[in-house]
């Protein structure tokens, strides 16, 4: 079996998406998680884009010690440098430097030449060398770049210390035979190919991202980038939990990854409700209908023997439908322990609010599941940094009545109360917010997802909306669904020039 590594770059381009952005308190956390899912390098953020990035890269340095901490620059000494400076406290330091290699970015995008570039390139990863031993170069737009180009690239990155070279498919526009067979021609053509890893990165704008990781993978590349749920620029990025079960699964194929598969569905959950965006129903591996059978043949087949239908026991990527754990009566060290077996440490403080949440919750419904526990603590994780809250919110509504919401909302010290009317009690609440925060929004997505399934479950809800032409995200749950509309509402509105 050939180990094959997973590099993680959820928290880099996944993040870098509009709406996605994270504090650094819930890029931590999706950091520890991917530590326990066993991921060998982590992609932390681009330190030269911005003050926060390079905050959290540091931050994510010191609180992560297993995985290799990754920090991306430009070929550019500056950015470099501070990728340096951020990744002072990392254990294991690599420096992620690249340029375009394809004539749309050498000649529309650069304005240079071909020479010109592979000396930059090259100019890049000696002088990131001089501070790292571990230098991974990408070839931007590598998907449109010609072999013969390619190879050259490639062969002075690596001469000049490069120890991973990144073969992206920048645009997605690769199928996967070319994509294979581009990595094959390296392989072949590249003489000092053996004294680098070469590593994919796709993108999934014609939904090939997945097939042309694998297609690379069996052409010889040891590395793959990939994101939790596949979220990244545009399309995305090829899915970790996708790859890392379709090595799993195909025992014929001689590939391994190091990745503690029983973590996959909770690094889903956690990722979709810190970046706010949901997991489609139909999403291979995590979303909530993969493993749900509901045809009558179907159903037959799987009562007889599961795996007629199924090809991956639920269990393995920790799905545990039948985790139903806490009740009204659970005390606080319960609780804690759950959390824990989560993989959440919350603080004597944060306990104390997540155990009165909970029990809020747990009068409300039944009992409480895993998957309640997990959007319980995101829920309360962005409600601690929005600035404005939700006070009261009283709506009417029904047959042969007029909608109508009445809201009052705290920013600071301020409070303010509105009453609207609205064609249902989402839309009157939604207007008597919109005439509190006087900002002007287009409600652009407005989505609402039960967790697991009864009439008392809590109701999950993702709204993105934009603002002067730039789009913000909010994400709230709660069981009554019209709060958890409005709380995520001003989630999104929360982060409007914050
Ligand atoms: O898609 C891409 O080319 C990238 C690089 C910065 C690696 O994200
Ligand atoms: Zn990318």
């Amino acid at each position: 079996m050939e180990k094959i590594d997973v590099f993680d770059t959820t928290l880099r381009d996944a993040e870098q998406v509009p709406g996605c952005q994270l504090n650094t308190i819930e890029k931590i956390e999706i950091a520890r998680q991917l530590e326990k899912l066993g991921v060998d390098v982590i992609e932390a953020g681009f330190p030269a884009s911005s003050p926060g990035d390079f905050a959290s890269v540091v931050e994510i340095s010191r609180s992560v010690t297993r995985p290799v901490i990754c920090a991306l620059t430009r070929a550019v000494k500056q950015d470099i440098d501070v990728a340096v400076d951020a990744l002072k406290h990392a254990k294991r330091a690599r420096i992620h430097t690249g340029i375009g290699t394809s004539p749309y970015h050498i000649s529309k995008k650069l304005h240079s030449t071909p020479g010109e570039v592979i000396e930059r390139a090259v100019e890049a990863v000696k002088y990131a060398r001089r501070f790292v031993d571990d230098v991974e170069f990408y070839a931007e737009d590598a998907g449109r770049t010609g072999e013969e180009f390619l190879a050259r690239v490639v062969e002075a990155v690596i001469a000049a210390g490069a120890t991973v070279v990144n073969i992206p498919d920048t645009t997605g526009y690769c199928l996967p035979d070319e994509y294979g067979a581009k990595i094959a021609y390296l392989v072949h053509h590249v003489p000092n190919i053996d004294k680098a890893i070469i590593s994919t990165h796709c993108h999934d704008d014609l939904g090939m991202a997945t097939a042309n990781t694998l297609a690379a993978v069996r052409n010889g590349a040891r590395q793959v980038e990939v994101t939790v749920n596949g979220l990244g620029e545009r399309a995305g990025n090829t899915a970790l939990e996708e790859i890392v079960m379709a090595i799993a699964c195909h025992r014929d194929l001689p590939f391994e990854t190091g990745i503690n598969t029983r973590e996959l569905f909770h690094a889903s959950r956690l990722v979709s409700t810190l970046m706010r965006v949901p997991v489609q129903p139909n999403k291979a591996i995590v979303g909530r209908n993969a493993f749900a059978h509901s045809s009558g043949i179907h159903q037959d087949g799987v009562l007889k023997s599961r795996d007629t239908y199924e090809i991956i026991d639920p269990a393995e990527v920790g799905v545990d439908e039948s985790s139903i754990i806490l009740t009204a009566r659970s005390g606080r060290a319960a609780l804690k322990h759950h959390l824990r077996r989560l993989g959440y440490l919350p603080g004597e403080k944060e306990l104390d609010i997540l155990y009165t949440k909970f029990l809020e919750l747990a009068d409300k419904k039944r009992e409480i599941t895993s998957r309640d526990l997990e959007v319980l603590v995101g829920n309360e994780a962005s409600r601690g940094n929005r600035r404005v809250h939700l006070e009261a919110l009283q709506v009417t509504c029904g047959a042969s009545t007029i909608p109508t919401a009445t809201a009052r909302v705290r920013s600071g010290e301020e409070t303010r109360t509105a009453t609207a009317h609205g064609n249902g009690p989402i839309d009157a609440a939604f207007r008597a917010i919109k005439a509190i925060t006087r900002e002007e929004i287009i409600l652009e997505e407005y989505l609402v997802q039960a967790i697991t399934r009864g009439s008392d479950d809590l109701g999950k809800v993702h709204v993105q909306l934009s603002h002067e032409g730039r789009v913000y995200r909010g994400f709230a749950a709660n069981v009554d669904t019209v709060t958890a509309s409005v709380e995520s509402l001003l989630d999104a509105i929360s982060k409007i020039d914050s």
